[in-house]
């Protein structure tokens, strides 16, 4: 099974709301369609009796060694499209050991997160996503959470100083979560009631101060999620970031940007290797992790399609679309005449329609 039919599964399983929730993307949705687009604009120039029997595709990531180059993007609101929710995804990602990127948007508390990821396995990478609050006391208690239920590494999110206008969710009214579900990382913060929420912040008045104080308030490594230009790429590593997530959040935020994939090259260059870059958006197939790393990337995150695993058919889905992008890359290194992800090089990706690169 491909992961574009496990969409249509999904899309059976879900009412038209939360469905269009998860598909959806922002403006006239160019970007989400875009970034899945790009990927046919790149071809793979394999070499040929280079290749091995054993192929080695674990990355070291911050906080992750030996961790699948294929990792859960965070995504919100599992509990919306499955009643196992976020539990279930966590065990998945633990089972198939990719790291799971939870996010601040969660239905289910991290401490829960992670009490599932370790029954799967016993030293499961469990990342935290978060937003950067104005109110720094706000960050240092969702960091603090995250440490203390065991994630190895956090991820902020910048691309995101006010929310995306997402067309579908207008048009539908979706603007709130349904009785009965809450962003649960959001509960009990600072300057709240011991059980009130604190909207999930978005604000354009955090500046990268706000990052470097954050990363000076842990000793977790700190990823900079939702970099495009190659010069906030130097400015991330340069205020403490262990890592630089090249995404335009799979198009739910400016909807006139490039298709992450073609962001790569330069943030790549830009970064010159002194920490690894990450890449999410449109990643489908195992040839795209294949031209992602290629180009530079360490390993890739994936969206929308753990969500279509998740609401088709639970934890199982999800170790699916994960066990699927690994064969699939793993088969794809092996045309290619690899044997490890090192040996995917820049040289061997071209433009589709000419081997000119
Ligand atoms: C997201 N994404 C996201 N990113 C983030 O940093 N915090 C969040 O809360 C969310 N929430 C979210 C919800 C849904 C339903 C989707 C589809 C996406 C963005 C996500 O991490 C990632 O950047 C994209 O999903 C990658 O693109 P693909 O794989 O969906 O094409």
């Amino acid at each position: 099974m491909t992961l574009r039919e496990l969409r249509h599964r999904a899309r059976k399983v879900l009412g038209p709301i939360p469905y269009d929730y998860v598909a959806g993307g922002a403006g006239e949705e160019r970007v989400l369609a875009d970034n899945e687009k790009a990927f046919d604009r790149y071809a793979l120039l394999p070499r040929v009796l280079s290749g091995s029997e054993t192929r080695d595709t674990a990355v070291d990531l911050p906080g992750a060694r030996q961790a699948a180059p294929v990792l859960v993007a965070p995504t919100a609101f599992h509990r919306l499209v499955h009643r196992d929710g976020e539990r279930a995804t966590a065990r998945a990602a633990a089972a198939e050991g990719a790291v799971l990127v939870t996010g601040t948007a969660a239905t289910t508390a991290v401490l829960d997160v992670v009490a599932a990821a370790r029954e799967a396995a016993p030293r499961p990478p469990v990342w935290f996503q978060l937003y950067l609050h104005p109110r720094g006391e706000v960050t240092r208690a969702l960091v603090w959470r995250a440490e203390d239920a065991g994630c190895t590494a956090l991820v902020v999110t910048v691309d995101s100083p006010v929310f995306g206008r997402h067309t579908r969710d207008l048009r539908n009214g979706f603007t709130d979560l349904p009785p009965g579900f809450a962003a649960e990382n959001m509960r009990g913060l600072p300057g709240a009631g011991p059980d009130a929420l604190t909207p999930i912040p978005m604000s354009p008045a955090v500046r990268w101060p706000d990052l470097a104080e954050a990363v000076r308030g842990t000793s977790l490594p700190v990823l900079v999620k939702g970099v495009l230009h190659p010069d906030d790429a130097k400015l991330a590593v340069e205020h403490g970031a262990a890592g630089v997530i090249v995404s335009n959040h799979g198009g739910r935020q400016c909807d006139a940007v490039p298709a992450a994939v073609d962001c790569l090259p330069a943030v790549t260059e830009a970064v010159a290797g002194r920490v690894p870059v990450l890449l999410d958006g449109g990643v489908r197939r195992g040839s795209d992790v294949a031209v992602a790393l290629a180009l530079g990337a360490s390993a890739v995150g994936v969206g929308r399609p753990v969500v279509w695993g998740l609401a088709a058919e639970g934890e199982t889905g999800v170790r699916r679309v994960l066990a699927t992008l690994r064969d699939e890359y793993d088969h794809t290194l092996a045309l290619c005449g690899g044997r490890r992800n090192a040996d995917l090089t820049a040289d061997m990706v071209v433009r589709n329609g000419g081997a000119g690169a």
